[in-house]
């Protein structure tokens, strides 16, 4: 098979960019390890920021984020009983949509057909070959052995796929920090509690309450990375949330729990995120802790800078945004990294923590709460950074 641009991977950011480079009449194909049914039942983010719904919008796949998004024009900072509003609209005119990361893909991947966009799912031992050269990607489907030849290759395969790992280790510089907590994530069948969410720190450990619709609601604890999910009987989550949001005059509604979860967490950059006439992209080439959402948010940006730079080869054969592409994206994603990286360190609770680390993180919270310059710069980043 020949096609112009293989995209390694059916997330986000490899169905975003298929999608955007078929409205420019891109040819592409997505090969994706996973079946469809394992990637429509993977629940991940929930916060998307203007940049990705006004991309939904102009692609016109924005059918249920227009029936069942969420605006949110502020978010909630709580810390042992108090609770802080940081108004985001107020502040910053722009707002967040709560829609699932799950709702998102399921659309992105019933548009596929009738945009005529190709995705091989169940595409097993993916790999990438002559990569500074013409290149090409093999994979097994079915027991049959199969090339794809390309001008381009999109690594959008995640943290653990091949891309990244296709670029001489010298051609890069990996820069990571692994953190000593994990996130229990539950999806309950429940009323909303707030009407926002609410990050909360709390000397048991950090919790956030976050939605995905009137009945169905996303609730994190801070655990042990290493934590079975065995050791986490529903009775056991239930009495750590309601520990973490005991607020006066406040009560968290419980229901059924019908999904849950351990993630572990890291920041890590791979700079640059190219090699040859491989391009990387989302978390393949980035991850950030998910307090703050920036990370489907981030791995849209680069998808659009990458098909912008694609479209002006193909239509101009101007190379300048290929060759650019890393420096353009990564100012951007260092300004994000740190963002998520200042909400985790300043919301969760590290025991290694001396007594003054302890007061540097109650310190942060406190300036954040006593000054609108420093909320404000907190809720620009929230809302999300401009791409350009
Ligand atoms: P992925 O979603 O990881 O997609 C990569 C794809 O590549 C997958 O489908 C995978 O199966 C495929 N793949 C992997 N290996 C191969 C291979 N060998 N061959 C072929 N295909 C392969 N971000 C936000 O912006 N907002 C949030 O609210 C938020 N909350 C989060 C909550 C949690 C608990 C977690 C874990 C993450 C959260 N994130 C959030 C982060 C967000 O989910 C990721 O950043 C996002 O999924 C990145 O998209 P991606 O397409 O780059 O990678
Ligand atoms: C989610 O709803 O899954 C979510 C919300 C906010 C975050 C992370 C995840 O910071």
């Amino acid at each position: 098979m020949k096609t112009q641009v293989a995209i390694i991977g059916a997330g986000p950011a490899g169905l975003l960019l298929g999608h955007l480079l078929r409205a420019e009449g891109v040819d592409c194909v997505i090969l994706e390890r996973q079946s469809r049914a394992y990637i429509e039942g993977r629940i991940r983010a929930g916060v998307l920021e203007t940049i990705t719904t006004d991309l939904l919008h102009r692609l016109g796949i924005d059918a249920g984020l227009n029936a069942h998004g969420m605006m949110e024009e502020g978010f909630n900072l709580a810390d042992s009983g108090r609770m802080i509003r940081i108004p985001i609209t107020e502040l910053t005119g722009q707002h967040v949509v709560v829609y699932g990361q799950t709702e998102v893909t399921r659309d992105l991947i019933d548009a596929a057909p009738e945009r005529g966009l190709e995705i091989v799912f169940e595409a097993a031992d993916v790999a990438l070959h002559d990569i500074d050269g013409p290149p090409y990607v093999t994979y097994e489907k079915d027991g049959v052995q199969h090339q794809v030849y390309a001008d381009f290759i999109a690594g959008c395969d995640g943290f653990h796929g091949p891309s990244r790992q296709a670029i001489p280790h010298n051609a890069i510089q990996e820069h990571q920090i692994i953190y000593p907590w994990g996130w229990l994530g539950i999806l309950a069948e429940a009323p909303r509690s707030f009407h926002e969410l609410i990050y909360s720190r709390h000397d048991r450990g950090f919790a956030l309450l976050s939605t995905r619709s009137p009945t169905v609601q996303r609730i994190y604890v801070q655990c042990d990375p290493h934590d079975a999910i065995e050791a986490w009987p529903d009775h056991r989550i239930w009495q750590e949330m309601q520990a973490r949001f005991a607020f006066p005059g406040w009560t968290l509604s419980e229901g059924p729990i019908f999904q849950k979860g351990i993630v572990g967490m890291r920041s890590y950059v791979c700079d640059p995120m190219q090699y040859g006439r491989l391009f990387i992209a989302g978390d393949a080439a980035h991850i950030v802790p998910p307090t703050g959402a920036k990370g489907l948010n981030l791995a849209v940006a680069d998808v659009l800078v990458l098909s912008r730079a694609l479209d002006a080869w193909y239509k101009k054969k101007d190379r300048s945004g290929l060759d650019c592409y890393s420096a353009n994206v990564l100012p951007r994603i260092w300004k994000c990294e740190r963002f998520s990286w200042f909400m985790t360190t300043m919301l969760h609770q590290n025991p290694a923590d001396s007594s003054f680390e302890r007061h540097m993180r109650l310190a942060e919270l406190d300036t954040v709460v006593g000054s609108c310059a420093a909320a404000t710069a907190l809720a620009e980043i929230y809302v999300g950074l401009p791409l350009d």
